[in-house]
């Protein structure tokens, strides 16, 4: 009671809806000393380098087969990507206009403080570790499949217990069960447990390469990766050539009666919606372009053609690599760990297997890299602003880096890994960037109210129908998740209890300390 006065006598209300004007940010954004050298090349390389990975190496095959608690679209994947690139579309476009408009870094998490005011802008800071550092684990999981198909390319070569190692050793025990499920295992037979008082067994499955990526990662990330997109432009390349061929190279072996044969939606809508919502995945990442907006020479034109050509360059390249995915091989046959180079196995291109292996790794760690820098920057941001204690940015001496941090972020991902698999961490990252989403397509309603004169570089077009689409779209596709599956969306609702917790308990008060 004596807490809740406190608060009322602090005009908690005016404190939880307080903002950070607008021109302050863009005024701290000049003088934060970066420097502008990026065009819009750079940005779409940014893009593609931060959207290209998991979604479609890896979680395509979940889309279309399904996974433990949802169903697959079969061939209808086809429509799935195109109703996730429409939600992100309109969103894209909304993040186009607030960036072109403030053009500073932190990405939604500062366009929330300018518009939402505190409370709101620690959720969204907080939602967004779902995008960055849960969309890791599944990132991570996603390596370790392309991993292991990488290692059996080395059968003749390296010792058996490399090549072939255990399945308990290279999977969570989420996905452990989904296999028992799907093969008709016995679980004792392919996993060790831990046997407690009470006839309590807890089963034992480690995702070791999955661990040691972020590790690895980690390290390089507090010794100080210096990011450069000449080095990631490589790497991009690299990813659209192994795409493209094998968009190529699969057309020659698509046999057209595996699309409609035995069904075309073989879980009719449902299935469609529900694909959808899995492989939305798949574009996440191309607003890591608006957090160089303070690095872009002119923000306001490129913003907007980066983040725009990004999302088109993807979905052409989406829709065709699922077309013939889904054409070479049946549904049923469809691997949901490593889809494309199983794919290229089974028409006997083994080398060609190899090479996707090789793309897929690269693809994935560059996407690991810059999730685990977001992870970083965020949180760095959030406790700048006074919402985490201030010694977590303290900066290493000799590199230079905000080691804690860093560690910190690295460590969430790593234990959350142990219990969370690729399928229940994208759909906790989905449900985390379906929120931003919606939450930016509201700015710009807001922005066009409170801001109607501030110079809009770049406008949504038909606002404000395109934002109240984007709303709809983005909210469509969550609900057919929260209908259809009980344990992520129970996660997700738990994640923003924990994250109003620390608020309510620490967050605010201690910001009330540091701010007066
Ligand atoms: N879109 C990114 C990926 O597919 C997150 O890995």
């Amino acid at each position: 009671m004596k807490m809740i006065k406190t608060l009322l006598q602090n005009n908690l209300v005016s404190n939880l809806l307080r903002c950070k004007k607008p021109d302050e940010l863009i005024e701290a954004g000049s003088n934060s000393g970066l420097n502008k050298t990026l065009n819009v090349f750079d940005l779409i390389v940014i893009g593609i380098g931060a959207v290209v990975g998991t979604g479609i190496f890896t979680i395509i095959g979940i889309a279309i087969q399904g996974g433990q608690n949802t169903v697959g679209a079969g061939p209808a994947v086809i429509i799935s990507m195109l109703l996730a690139a429409l939600a992100s579309v309109f969103s894209a476009l909304s993040y186009s206009e607030i960036s072109a408009m403030i053009p500073v870094a932190g990405s939604a998490y500062t366009y929330t403080y300018a518009t939402m005011g505190e409370f709101m802008a620690w959720m969204v800071g907080w939602i967004l570790m779902l995008e960055y550092a849960i969309g890791n684990i599944t990132v991570a999981s996603a390596w370790s499949g392309y991993f292991a198909q990488f290692l059996k390319g080395f059968k003749h070569v390296l010792p058996a217990w490399i090549t072939s190692c255990p399945l308990w050793l290279r999977n969570d025990y989420r996905t452990m069960y989904v296999m028992c499920d799907k093969f008709n295992w016995n679980p004792h037979d392919v996993m060790p447990f831990l046997h407690l008082p009470f006839n309590i067994e807890i089963p034992i499955a480690l995702n070791i390469p999955a661990i040691l990526i972020v590790f690895l990662l980690t390290v390089l990330l507090v010794k100080g990766v210096k990011e450069s997109t000449r080095f990631a432009s490589v790497l991009v390349a690299l990813n659209l050539f192994i795409i493209t061929s094998f968009i190529v190279v699969g057309s020659f072996y698509v046999a057209p009666h595996n699309w409609w044969e035995p069904s075309f939606m073989p879980h009719g809508v449902k299935g469609v919606f529900m694909g959808a919502f899995t492989i939305f995945f798949a574009y996440i990442g191309f607003d890591a372009i608006s957090t160089a907006a303070e690095e872009t020479k002119k923000p306001q034109r490129d913003l907007p053609i980066a983040i725009l050509s990004t999302l088109v360059i993807c979905t052409v390249l989406y829709v065709l690599v699922a077309l013939v995915l889904t054409g070479i091989l049946p549904c049923s046959a469809i691997d949901t760990q490593a889809p494309l180079a199983h794919a290229m196995r089974c028409i006997g291109k083994d080398w060609y297997a190899g090479l996707i292996s090789v793309g897929a790794l690269c693809a994935l760690t560059t996407v690991l890299l810059i999730y685990q820098l977001g992870t970083t920057r965020i949180l760095f941001a959030m406790s700048r602003d006074n919402f985490l204690p201030k010694s977590l940015n303290a900066v290493h001496k000799k590199y230079k880096t905000p080691h804690i941090m860093t560690w910190l972020s690295g460590l969430i991902v790593i234990i959350c890994a142990l219990f969370m698999d690729l399928d229940v961490s994208a759909a906790l990252c989905n449900f985390g960037t379906f929120t931003s989403f919606i939450l930016i397509c509201i700015m710009v309603l807001i922005l066009r109210k409170t801001e109607p004169d501030r110079p809009r570089p770049f406008k949504v077009p038909c606002c404000p129908l395109f934002p109240i689409l984007g709303i709809l779209t983005c909210s469509l596709l969550m609900w057919c998740r929260f209908a259809n599956d009980s344990d992520s969306p129970l996660y997700f609702l738990l994640w923003l209890l924990i994250g109003l917790g620390i608020y309510a308990f620490y967050g605010y008060a201690n910001k009330r300390r540091h701010d007066s």
